[in-house]
């Protein structure tokens, strides 16, 4: 029961790699707020693993859900000590000079905009109680950028500079921030990563990865709640990769 007394708010908690995140925070003593745009998928996570889990409908990018999120976890457990900015997306490969303006924008938005919003409503109550873990989930892509996926490369490039700028700015409150950077994972996301879901390119993929194998939502989970945890309370600024060697 490593988060045992801990509550967490975790954006994209329904699906993929936020989802082993709340199987885990939930597996380890923690209260968990899932805070997602797919409320039925959240839900049914939510009625899944017990009362120990809560469901929101939020969008990460629109400031009053952002509110909304951080009052519903506030009502529900009376304080946030974790915050796992994990919602997240990407616009499909492509030449980067033929992503669409509206791709932009919206990577942007839920990639990078997400970490303002939340930090907005949250950091001020971790500040005032000078406690708490925030966790960006990043990528890989922020450290060895693959070609025709620039603009999301470069919103993950942008989340570990926010992470580490976040990390030296909150210490003396109290407050770790850190980031994982995870190597392309068996999530419904990665299908967009690759264009086409076909044998050929996931074996492309697949040899970029030293370990040999895509990532899981169960390694995310277990690297999430390390860093979330007292057990890291002297690791703050560190983006780590989970990636099987691939940025070796
Ligand atoms: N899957 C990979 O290969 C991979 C690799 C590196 C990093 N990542 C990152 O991991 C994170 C999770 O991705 P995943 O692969 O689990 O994807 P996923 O699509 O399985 O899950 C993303 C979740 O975020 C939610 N979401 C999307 N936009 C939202 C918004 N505006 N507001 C609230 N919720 C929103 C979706 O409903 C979904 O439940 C993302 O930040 C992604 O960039 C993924």
């Amino acid at each position: 029961m490593r988060l045992d007394g801990k509550s967490a708010i975790v954006t994209g908690g329904a699906s993929g790699f936020g989802a082993g995140i709340v199987r885990k925070f939930a597996s380890e003593g923690a209260k968990v707020l899932i805070a997602d745009l797919n409320i039925e998928l959240a839900n049914a996570l939510a009625v899944e693993l017990g009362e120990s889990v809560q469901a929101t409908r939020t969008n990460v990018t629109a400031r009053g859900d952002v509110k909304a999120m951080a009052d519903a976890a506030l009502a529900a457990f009376g304080q946030i000590d974790i915050l796992v900015n994990n919602a997240g997306t990407t616009h499909l490969p492509a030449p980067m000079d033929e992503i669409s303006e509206e791709d932009f924008d919206r990577v942007l938005a839920v990639n990078c905009k997400s970490v303002f919003l939340t930090a907005q409503e949250i950091v001020p109550h971790m500040k005032r109680r000078r406690a708490g873990a925030i966790l960006n989930v990043a990528s890989t892509a922020a450290v060895s950028p693959r070609p025709r996926l620039s603009w999301y490369n470069a919103s993950k490039g942008w989340m570990t500079n926010a992470t580490r700028g976040m990390a030296i700015e909150l210490a003396p409150e109290g407050v770790r921030v850190n980031a994982i950077n995870p190597v392309a994972g068996e999530t419904p996301l990665l299908k967009m990563f690759m264009g086409e879901d076909t044998p050929e390119v996931r074996a492309k993929f697949l040899s970029t990865i030293p370990l040999g194998r895509f990532s899981t939502p169960a390694d995310m989970g277990n690297a999430a709640c390390y860093l979330c945890s007292d057990e890291a309370s002297m690791v703050t600024g560190v983006c780590l990769e989970v990636d099987g060697g691939r940025c070796i």
